[in-house]
């Protein structure tokens, strides 16, 4: 497998790898269903590593862990070197019961993936804001800090934590470790977002390190294709020019221009194969910057409004109790 010579980020001087297989993709939705259906995922897992990811990124809410981690059992991939992110549930809508069962949730996925005693990163899947029945966020990362110091998590973040939420734990007197990762949604268009502009700078201050999903959210169907006729038309004639499939350009232009950890999936292997060839194996060769200039130009173009699909309604009315 390819996985030490994958590309890293240091935090802590632990190397997070720079792509990241995601499972939330792979779950299976049933009409008029408000979460995902059980799912079977042991195959695409399974192609996954075979194809040399070493970080997969899970949450303990998605469900499709068992049949995942029945592949990493059985895949014989040392522990050392497996990359494991997981978030947890904040939400009591959704299964939590503060602080008590957030300990148990990590705990039970630690067992069910064979990790050894400790998750790589652990994160918050969402902030709880203090809604009825939800802790603070205070509360929710002082639980992380913990867990940190009880060594069950090497690194400790956060997941779709906004410039208002950073606050509540920034801010706080008895704060003992900064978040140092922050996984959200982003894509060409909401570079030009000023809200996502302000948070990133906030971040690059800070030391966070950003982890993204949704790269692919124009070419999935998630976001309309009428939207985003400039940035399409322009990825038909570059996938021509440079034989890079449209979303090998956009997860390159992602890896190349944000310099973050970027979280894909693919249930195809032939699709994990082409991104493994060109991220995983030796070291990733940029493309000319000249070809990323083209990409965000029509993005632009196509303008950010509307561009974000990932709205969490669900979660957030979870997390309000409307
Ligand atoms: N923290 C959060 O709240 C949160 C939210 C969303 C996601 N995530 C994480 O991020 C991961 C990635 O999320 P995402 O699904 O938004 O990622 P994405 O990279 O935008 O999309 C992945 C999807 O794109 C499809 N795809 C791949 N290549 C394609 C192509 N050439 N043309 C058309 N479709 C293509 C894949 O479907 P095929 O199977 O057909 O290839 C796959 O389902 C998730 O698995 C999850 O772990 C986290």
């Amino acid at each position: 497998m390819g996985i030490s010579r994958e590309a890293t980020i240091l935090v802590d001087g632990i190397a997070i790898p720079r792509l990241a297989f995601g499972l939330g993709s792979l779950m299976k939705w049933a009409p008029n269903h408000a979460y995902p259906l059980p799912t079977d995922s042991s195959k695409e897992v399974a192609q996954a590593l075979k194809a040399g990811f070493g970080h997969i990124n899970t949450g303990d809410i998605y469900t499709n862990n068992e049949s995942a981690a029945e592949s990493i059992k059985a895949s014989g991939i040392a522990r050392k070197d497996l990359f494991f992110s997981l978030k947890l549930n904040t939400y009591a809508a959704l299964g939590c019961k503060g602080k008590d069962s957030m300990v148990e949730s990590t705990k039970k996925e630690i067992d069910r993936f064979g990790l050894q005693g400790y998750v790589d990163l652990l994160q918050l899947h969402f902030p709880p804001r203090g809604h009825p029945g939800n802790l603070t966020n205070r509360e929710a990362w002082r639980v992380l800090e913990e867990l940190k110091d009880l060594k069950m998590a090497r690194i400790i973040g956060l997941s779709n934590w906004t410039l208002k939420d950073y606050e509540d734990i920034m801010d706080a007197p008895d704060l003992k470790y900064k978040p140092q990762v922050n996984e959200y949604e982003l894509n060409p268009f909401l570079l030009f977002d000023p809200a996502l502009r302000d948070r990133h700078f906030y971040e690059m201050k800070q030391g966070i390190v950003h982890m993204n999903y949704g790269f692919l959210s124009v070419l999935s169907g998630k976001l309309p294709r009428d939207r985003a006729p400039a940035l399409l038309k322009e990825l038909e004639l570059l996938s021509d020019e440079t034989s890079l499939t449209e979303a090998e350009l956009l997860l390159s232009w992602a890896y190349d221009c944000l310099h973050g950890i970027v979280i894909s999936s693919s249930s195809r292997e032939d699709r994990l194969v082409g991104l493994a060839k060109l991220f995983i194996g030796d070291d990733k060769v940029p493309l000319q910057r000249s070809i990323y200039d083209r990409i965000e130009k029509a993005a632009k173009e196509d303008g950010y409004e509307g561009k974000s699909f990932y709205k969490h309604g669900h979660m957030d009315a979870a997390a309000t109790g409307k």
